[in-house]
């Protein structure tokens, strides 16, 4: 696992869009694998630059969302399918056919994973996934004492998980209870991982993803069974790390070859 700590969000948002793009120029028909939230904000906005700029093409790229809310209507603001839209799809000029977010509208959830999981095969698999971490350390929806062999799957949201996403609803009862979510082993056949984690707030989780035991009590420690797993933080995300000054030492001196920006 890389850690990369670096002095604010802004920064955070640029490297891990460095590492995104590194990998597009070099294969522009990559599989990315999409988080929402607030945490890939920063990497959007700057990949969506580079685009403008004319410096990256993502047009030949596909995209698989890892999660979706189950009961609210895909054009519901909300939905990760219009947040997806807004935030990714429109600004980075991505085709809309090439990119798919998980049915939680489907009568039968469990065909519609499954479905997604074959579709994702079909892709050829997911080559880089973008993450975010939640403060109880899930990754996509996968709460704690998630299965690390878990599947795309329906999920119940925990309060806690809940009342953190109150901010991007007008209540904080129109927050969904249950979530359609990529599974940790879904997460884990990914080739390459990039979370992305920024304030003190993220700290604990950031701490047990990268230092603690392995454990599905905090599902993003399955980074650390993962051959390419980068975790691109800023200095509060990364108060509670027991050996950031290694990590600090490690980046500074990582070897032009292994350089993405
Ligand atoms: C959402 C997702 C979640 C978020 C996590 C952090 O697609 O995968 O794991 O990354 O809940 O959310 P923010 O970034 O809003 O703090």
């Amino acid at each position: 696992m890389e850690i990369i700590i670096l002095p604010d969000a802004d920064e955070v948002g640029r490297v891990a869009a460095a590492a995104i793009a590194h990998r597009v120029r070099r294969t522009p028909e990559t599989v990315l694998g999409l988080a929402t939230g607030s945490s890939p904000l920063g990497i959007y906005r700057q990949l969506a630059d580079w685009v403008k700029q004319g410096s990256l093409d993502l047009r030949h790229t596909r995209a698989f969302a890892l999660d979706e809310y189950v009961g609210i209507a895909a054009d519901h603001p909300q939905s990760y399918a219009s947040v997806i839209r807004r935030e990714v799809v429109e600004p980075l000029s991505l085709d809309p056919d090439r990119v798919h977010v998980p049915d939680g509208r489907s009568s039968d959830i469990e065909a519609a994973c499954a479905a997604y999981e074959d579709q994702i095969q079909r892709a050829g698999g997911i080559d880089l996934q973008i993450l975010g971490i939640g403060a109880n350390g899930h990754i996509g929806f996968n709460e704690p004492i998630s299965s690390f062999a878990s599947r795309t799957r329906i999920k119940t949201l925990t309060p806690k998980t809940r009342a953190d996403n109150a901010r991007f609803f007008s209540q904080p009862d129109h927050v969904p209870t249950h979530c359609v979510t990529q599974g940790l082993g879904t997460i884990a056949d990914a080739k390459q991982l990039v979370l992305v984690a920024q304030g003190e707030h993220k700290a604990d989780a950031i701490a047990a993803a990268v230092e603690g035991p392995l454990s599905s009590m905090c599902p993003g420690s399955l980074l650390q069974l993962h051959r390419h797993a980068i975790v691109v933080i800023d200095e509060l995300a990364a108060n509670g790390l027991r050996l950031s000054d290694y990590y600090r030492y490690t980046y500074a001196n990582k070897p032009d070859w292994q350089r993405f920006e």
